[in-house]
């Protein structure tokens, strides 16, 4: 196969939901259907149980079952399938937003009974940010569910995408019994199976036998709803989807095997195969022969025996290959890595080469930061890795004189690996530890104390978010940053961030200086 057509056959995707709408389910039937696993349950899923919401510990043991399926690689019909799993918890969302930056889709799963939730918003405005192709998927339909046309409008405008079925249910609850699908034009009835996938039998709308399939006042209405889709929506196209302005939907339940085998179908026809990445120096395309790459994720080992660090790198251009020299861009220094890992189903193995889309593990003793780039010749710094507001800030003090030393090593490798934000107030000089969820307090301080022998104390600020500052009037910028002094702080790359300390006080400041444009993202 030529190096053009490994790119070509490539898929990198992420499936994405608000916790329990079905993501880890339909992961899992994807490989399923994709033969890479021959029976459910197989594989461990980056899922986090409920009961351990308030035990990180028993969290970080189970993260640590997620680095093998942090990367879901299969190969069906052709295609080389990465599927990169994103954490369910919420507390973990920064990695899940971070994740979204190394695909070049993303399938969305909502929930029938419950329709688009608050997670599902959020990850849509993180796919936006780059014009991500999405597909969404409604699944749950073997429980009493909202009306599809329902669904299909709180999508579009709760999403604020334009939509397109291309695959329809045929009854909902206790009733469902299948999905027609729309881009094939055809209908397969499955038995719900949790377990293995058994092929269906294959109708057409027109087929006189769809009556005797799915009883009279069903098919009436399928043909119905049909003709009522095609007047409704517009067309599928391509070129829409690809751009992130129509996201095709597609309906069934994971749990039973329904609608999973239309909508994989489909997704390997349209998903487009990697993307150009953008480095600040240029556009990098895939099909460039020198190799070059970034670290989007590192995920460290808490078990104290084995605390090696894995960097995840996603490959932009050219052809990765196991021992040989490239250039670490930020530190400015040849490196050859002799056991990069590829992910194949839920197994980890040593690969010599690796291509555009595919994701490699690297094991890491202290390297590598997120978003650092690795390069065969050029100097090369990609973008597309924003910091996000925290939701949740606490001062940081030492609480160990001794150990200011290693309290500091310690908060700069933690931030590092993304496990936080640091901002440093430019008013006093104290450090402030930014979060998603309130989890990531326990694991810095557990963290440091364990690695890296030192210990701290939070103190409660009140913030409400950080602001990455744009100015439009740099006067207007610079009489910004002296009134509101006592809110201005750095974070970990020296950038000016206002620390507002409520929705209130941050419209106040839109208010009055309106030549700033106000972020909460580091990249706009
Ligand atoms: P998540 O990763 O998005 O958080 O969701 P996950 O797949 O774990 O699914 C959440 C719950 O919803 C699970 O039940 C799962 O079995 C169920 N589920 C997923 N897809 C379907 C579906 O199509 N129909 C129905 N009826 N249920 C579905 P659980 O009881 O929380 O966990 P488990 O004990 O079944 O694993």
């Amino acid at each position: 196969m030529t190096f053009k057509e490994e790119i070509k056959r490539r898929r990198t995707f992420g499936i994405v939901s608000h916790p329990d709408a079905g993501k880890t389910t339909l992961t899992e039937k994807l490989l399923l259907f994709g033969g890479a696993i021959h029976v459910a349950g197989a594989v461990k899923s980056n899922k986090i149980k409920k009961s351990a919401t308030s035990d990180f510990m028993e969290i970080e043991k189970q993260r640590g079952i997620s680095v093998a399926t942090s990367v879901m690689g299969f190969e069906y019909k052709g295609y080389k399938v990465n599927i990169l799993d994103t954490p369910g918890h919420q507390d973990f969302a920064e990695d899940t937003y971070r994740t979204l930056t190394a695909v070049d889709s993303v399938i969305i799963v909502i929930d029938a009974a419950k329709g688009v939730e608050a997670q599902t918003r959020k990850l849509m405005e993180v796919c936006r940010m780059r014009n991500t192709p999405v597909i969404v998927f409604v699944n749950k339909m073997d429980r009493p569910s909202r009306d599809p046309f329902d669904l299909l409008d709180e999508i579009e405008k709760e999403l604020n995408i334009e939509v397109r079925p291309l695959s329809w249910p045929i009854g909902n609850g206790p009733d469902f019994r299948g999905v027609y699908n729309l881009y094939e034009q055809n209908l397969y009835l499955f038995s719900p199976n949790k377990q293995v996938v058994e092929e269906g039998i294959s109708l057409e709308v027109s087929d006189p036998n769809l009556e005797k399939e799915i009883g009279e006042s069903m098919a009436i209405n399928l043909r119905e709803e049909l003709e009522l889709i095609n007047g409704v929506y517009p067309s599928f196209e391509e070129a829409g989807y690809l751009a992130g302005k129509q996201a095709p939907v597609f309906f069934g339940s994971a749990l039973n095997n329904f609608g999973v085998r239309e909508l994989l179908h489909c997704f390997l026809e349209i998903a487009p195969s990697p993307l150009p990445s953008t480095a600040e120096e240029r556009q990098v395309n895939p099909e460039e022969e020198k190799f070059s790459g970034f670290v989007f994720k590192i995920h460290a080992n808490m078990d104290p025996n084995h605390r090696n660090r894995i960097a995840f790198v996603k490959i932009c251009s050219g052809r990765f290959a196991r021992n040989t020299n490239y250039k670490h861009v930020r530190l400015g220094k040849q490196m050859k890595f002799s056991s990069p890992t590829a992910f194949m189903a839920e197994k980890k193995s040593i690969v010599d080469e690796a291509y555009p889309g595919d994701i490699i593990g690297i094991p890491d003793s202290g390297n590598f930061k997120i978003g650092d780039s690795l390069s065969e010749t050029e100097d090369l710094h990609f973008k597309g890795l924003p910091s996000f507001s925290p939701e949740l800030f606490r001062y940081i003090e030492n609480a160990d004189p001794m150990k200011s030393k290693q309290l500091a090593k310690g908060i700069d490798q933690l931030m590092d690996e993304g496990v936080a934000q640091l901002f440093v107030s430019q008013f006093n000089g104290r450090k402030i530890i930014g979060t998603v969820g309130a989890l990531q307090f326990e694991v810095i301080q557990y963290r440091l104390l364990h690695e890296y022998g030192a210990s701290c104390r939070y103190d409660p600020i009140n913030l409400y978010k950080a602001c990455w500052l744009e100015a439009e009037d740099e006067a207007q910028l610079a009489d910004f940053k002296r009134r509101k002094h006592q809110y201005m702080a750095h974070d970990k790359s020296g950038r000016d961030v206002f620390l507002a300390d409520s929705a209130y006080m941050l419209q106040m400041a839109k208010e009055s200086f309106k030549g700033i444009k106000f972020h909460f993202t580091s990249e706009f």
